[in-house]
């Protein structure tokens, strides 16, 4: 399994914690910026993390900002990509089971350390449920390809 990560310099810190964490547990990942606590763009960082996922070179994402919120979005833009702003544990192990989410999105400012942590484990080894969710997970496609449903 290979992780993209990216966060903006409001969650620059979770982001180094984060890392710490996938390195204790020998799990690969990129990190596509950003370097430090410099104020940046956060949508130039979770485009370069979410669309190196989309195409297929990384299997999860991890982006983080002050909320979660706007790399979420920036995340959700790029074709092929599912983000999810996670805050619990049943957020990160639904979106799995149910949206097949590919990105995690987490806020420094709203999640501890230690919750990211837990939440980044819950996340990529939830597996999809399929079924009736992957029904759903067409209807997604097809609004994204500009189709009507
Ligand atoms: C940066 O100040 C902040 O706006 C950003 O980290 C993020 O929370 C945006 O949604």
């Amino acid at each position: 399994m290979k992780l993209a990560l990216a966060a903006d310099h409001g969650a620059f810190e979770l982001k180094a914690s984060i890392k710490k964490h996938l390195d204790e547990q020998g799990i690969a990942y990129e990190d596509f910026g950003c370097d430090s606590k410099e104020s940046v763009d956060y949508p130039r960082f979770a485009y370069r993390a979410a669309k190196a996922v989309a195409d297929g070179t990384y299997d999860f994402g991890i982006i983080c900002c002050t909320t979660g919120l706007g790399v979420s979005m920036a995340a959700n833009k790029v074709k092929g990509i599912r983000a999810a702003v996670c805050t619990n544990e049943m957020l990160a192990e639904m979106t799995r089971r149910h949206n097949n989410a590919n990105v995690i999105c987490m806020g420094q400012n709203v999640v501890t350390p230690e919750l990211a942590n837990k939440l980044v484990d819950i996340f990529v080894s939830t597996a999809f449920e399929g079924g009736r969710h992957q029904r759903r997970i067409n209807l997604l496609t097809a609004i994204e390809n500009g189709e009507d449903i």
